[in-house]
Formats: structure tokens, C-alpha cells, sequence
């Protein structure tokens, strides 16, 4: 009999967690995996909510299980996996059904999956979900994209599966199909900037303070009281304080230094490039993902050049520590500046007018990313005209004004002492050539010119000019 409200496709960590969380609003979902074993293990894991739940083994089961016009939230393996599951439930299905994309999907297969499926008088939603297995089980941040018809016939369900902000839901409509997916990648693409910044605060306690993890975890824990405080400032003084049973060792100084990405922050940063908008800490924490895992290289220069020699930027006194918060603060502001900027010029770009105040609202819980600075933000965006970039809204221009001595003042040393901080000096260059009235371009014109007859515009007339270009010695 048809009485599922919905169903959930992919039985893998995040789609059973997704569906545990939405048995428990009091919805009946039906669940499927492409092998029955994980639903069986689904079902045991859900206890008591599987009353709510119903298993279904194959998609003939599945479909005759749902309430027209039918809800389909596909939580599968991104790409390929995507498409083939699709393409084995159309032929089931009837015109008006709903098929939800809530994996990692790039905007621009949403973009295509909403083309193709309306064509056949099917609805789509490409849907971004954070919060990892935690948030998705109790309460994850929910950017939906695609057709407000589809989305008015799912936004009971994803409203009430969503985490909270004081009392308001963290699920909110982004536009049409894709702006769900790209608010979602940018999401992680700030998050990448985020983590990255925080690891190269640590590395300058580490290894420019000569401080101890446990020490560190300390500082991090004063800065969860202050304007730092976030899930990830939260998630770092735990990994800082924990140690390895085997060795007793600190954990973090036996985890290899390598690390993996499954490529939002990547996309972000190309979908930055492409609109031409600067979103250089991102770009540099991808980068540093991606060199940190070229360990051959890494060894051949290390043997080549020497180690990195970094040398001390000063002694842990509660004033330089101050410099460095400050410092973490103004790399933080201006990624987050950065990745708005990429939603703003997106958005522009495809016609989605992204709610950029409400973004940051359903960012301030369930996510990665939440922190007390989106609740900020969300002010900031709220403000009529909005600002063009959370720099120039009054307090986080105080703020960037009251951090900036500190920043630069600790990025020279760390620089000077050779410490990699690629992400927070990205950040902090993307400052100093915006705000200067004359940076170093006009020379770049000047080869353009002298090349390629590019031409240039003078200071004190208008219309396009050349040269004229010394010659001879
Ligand atoms: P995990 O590492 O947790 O297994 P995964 O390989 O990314 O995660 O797969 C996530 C989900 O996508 C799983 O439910 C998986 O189904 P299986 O349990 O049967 O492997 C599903 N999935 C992956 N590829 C798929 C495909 N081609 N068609 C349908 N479902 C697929």
C-alpha cells in the first residue's frame, strides 16, 4: 500500500542517517539500497524508528510504496552512480514524481538532470546537504535547488529534518535547479579555507612558539568564547587534546601529513576562476591539500633544498598569541568575503538571485562551517542595499581594521621564519591589492601594450591609448 511521504535511496552512512532523522519527524520513509544487505543493516541500526521506516528490496517494491505524486531522495555515490540510479527508476515512475539529487553533485549535473528529467514531466531538486553523518542523523544545514513545485511538495519533510537556529529552521530554497549544488560546494570551499587557516594558526604555535598540542588546545579553547567560535575552532582543541593509545604519543603528531579531498573545494575555486571572481584562499587551501599529498616531491626537495628550517616567530606570550587570533580572525573574514562573493557573482551570472542573508542564516547550525560569525553575516546580507562585499559592512570593516596590524605583523614573521601560510597570506594580499588606490598593475598593461597593442586607459583622459614605448638602449 502506498504510504510513504517519501523515500530514501543509497543505504550507505549518510543516507540511513537521513533517513533514521526523518522517521523520527514522524514521517513514513521508505528505504533502498542497490544491495539489501545495508537496508537489513539499516533497519537493525534504526531500532525503535524503524516502525517509521519501511524496507524495500527492490525498486518495483520501493516505487508501489510511495504516496503520489512520489518524493525520491537519491543519497548515493556522486557521478555515474547518480545517473544510473535515475535511469532505473524513470521507467517506474510517473509523470509529476519528485527525484531528489542530496549527494555531493556538481551544479552543473543538477543543471542537466533538471533539464532531461522535465523534459520527460518529471520534477528534480538538486539538493546540498551538510553536516556529515552527525548533522545528517540530528540536523543538517539543507540548500534545496529546482522547481518550486517540487519543492513546496518536499519542504515539510527536509524543514522539519533540518538542524535549528534558535527555533528556525537551517533548510532553505536557493533557486532553481544547481543553485542548491553550487551553494553547497562553496560551502565546502569555504570550508577548506577555514580548516587550512586554522591548521597554519596551529603550525605557528607549533612550530613558531615552540608550543605543545595540548598547550595549543588551550588557546583554541579560549577562542571558542570569542569571535573564533565555530564547530571547527570546537573540533580542533578535541583533535589537540587527543592522544594515541598505541604510542601515547599526541594523535596529530602521528597522523600522516597528507590529506585528501573529494573536489567541492576544488570546483570551487574553478567556478571562482570562471566567473573571474578572487577566491584565493580557497584556491590556496586546495593547493594545499593537493601538494601535501605529492610526498615523493615533497622528499626530493626536502633532499635537494634542506628542511624547511622554520625558526621561531617569538615566545608563547599571551600577547603574540592575541596576534595570532587576530590574524586567523582577518583570514577568516576575508574567505568567507571571498566565497560570498563567488555566490553573489553566480548568481548574477545564472539569473538565481541567491538569497545570500538566508544562506548564512541556514550556514549558523547543522553545517561544517557554522560559527557565530554567520550569524553576522547574515546581518550584514540583511541590510538594505546589501553590502557588495561583507568587507565593506561596517562592523567586519571595524573588525578587518582592529585585526590587520596583528595579521601583518605575524604573517611577515612567519614568512621571514620560513612557515608555509599560504591560505592566510592569500587572504591577506587579496586585502592589500584591493584596498590599494594604486597597486602594481598599470605595469602589467604597460608589457600588454608594448607585446600585444593591447592599449590602456591614462589616469587623466579618456579612450584607449598606446605607448609610445621607448626604443634602443
Ligand atoms: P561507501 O564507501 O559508504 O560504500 P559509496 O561507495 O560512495 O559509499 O556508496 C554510497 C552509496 O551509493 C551506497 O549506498 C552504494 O550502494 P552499495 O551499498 O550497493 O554499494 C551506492 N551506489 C554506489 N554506486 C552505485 C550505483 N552504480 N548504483 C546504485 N547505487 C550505487
Amino acid at each position: 500500500m502506498a504510504q510513504a511521504d517519501i523515500a530514501v535511496i543509497g543505504m550507505a552512512v549518510m543516507g540511513r542517517n537521513l533517513a533514521m532523522n526523518i522517521a523520527e519527524k514522524g514521517f513514513k520513509v521508505a528505504v533502498y539500497n542497490r544491495s539489501s544487505a545495508r537496508t537489513d543493516e539499516a533497519l537493525v541500526e534504526a531500532g525503535d524508528l524503524a516502525g517509521n521506516m519501511i524496507a524495500c528490496r527492490s525498486i518495483e517494491e520501493l516505487v508501489a510504496a510511495l504516496k503520489p505524486p512520489r518524493a525520491l531522495l537519491l543519497m548515493v555515490k556522486a557521478g555515474a552512480a547518480v545517473d544510473e540510479t535515475i535511469a532505473q527508476l524513470k521507467p517506474h515512475l510517473a509523470k509529476g514524481d519528485i527525484i531528489i539529487d542530496a549527494g555531493n553533485a556538481n551544479y552543473r549535473d543538477s543543471v542537466a538532470h533538471d533539464q532531461a528529467l522535465s523534459a520527460e514531466g518529471f520534477e528534480f531538486l538538486g539538493v546540498g546537504v551538510s553536516g556529515g553523518e552527525e548533522g545528517a542523523r540530528h540536523g543538517p544545514s539543507i540548500m534545496v535547488g529546482g522547481s518550486q513545485k517540487a519543492w513546496e511538495r518536499v519542504q515539510p519533510v527536509l524543514t522539519a529534518i533540518a538542524a535549528r537556529y534558535q527555533g528556525e529552521s537551517c533548510c532553505a530554497y536557493m533557486g532553481p535547479a544547481g543553485a542548491g549544488h553550487f551553494v553547497k560546494t562553496l560551502h565546502n570551499g569555504i570550508e577548506y579555507a577555514d580548516m587550512q587557516m586554522i591548521a597554519e594558526a596551529y603550525g605557528l604555535m607549533r612550530a613558531g612558539l615552540g608550543m605543545a598540542p595540548s598547550a595549543i588546545a588551550y588557546v583554541f579553547e579560549g577562542w571558542t568564547r570569542g569571535p573564533l567560535a565555530s564547530y571547527l575552532t570546537e573540533i580542533t582543541v578535541q583533535a589537540l587534546r587527543s592522544t594515541d593509545p598505541s604510542t601515547g604519543k599526541p594523535l596529530v603528531d602521528i597522523i600522516l601529513d597528507s590529506a585528501g579531498q573529494k573536489g567541492t573545494g576544488r570546483w570551487s575555486a574553478i567556478e571562482a576562476l570562471d566567473l573571474g571572481v578572487p577566491a584565493s584562499a580557497i584556491a590556496a587551501a586546495v593547493e594545499a591539500r593537493g601538494l601535501s599529498s605529492m610526498r615523493s616531491l615533497r622528499q626530493a626537495v626536502n633532499g635537494a633544498l634542506g628542511d624547511a628550517e622554520r625558526a621561531a616567530i617569538g615566545t608563547a606570550t599571551p600577547e603574540i598569541i592575541a596576534e595570532i587570533e587576530k590574524t586567523l580572525l582577518t583570514g577568516k573574514i576575508l574567505a568567507y568575503a571571498q566565497g560570498f562573493d563567488v555566490l553573489a557573482a553566480g548568481s548574477k551570472q545564472f539569473g538565481w538571485n541567491l538569497p545570500l542573508a538566508e544562506i548564512a542564516k541556514i550556514w549558523r547550525a547543522g553545517c561544517i562551517i557554522r560559527s557565530r560569525m554567520l550569524d553576522a553575516m547574515s546581518r550584514a546580507y540583511s541590510a538594505t542595499p546589501a553590502p557588495e562585499s561583507l568587507i565593506l559592512d561596517p562592523d567586519f570593516a571595524g573588525e578587518l581594521k582592529a585585526s590587520l596590524p596583528a595579521a601583518r605583523k605575524i604573517l611577515g614573521l612567519a614568512v621571514a621564519n620560513g612557515h608555509p601560510v599560504p591560505a592566510l597570506t592569500s587572504a591577506l594580499n587579496y586585502l592589500q591589492q584591493l584596498r590599494a588606490s594604486r597597486a602594481t598593475v598599470d605595469l602589467v598593461q604597460a608589457q600588454r601594450d608594448i607585446f600585444g597593442a593591447h592599449g590602456f586607459e591614462r589616469i587623466d583622459q579618456p579612450g584607449a591609448h598606446h605607448g609610445p614605448w621607448h626604443t634602443g638602449a
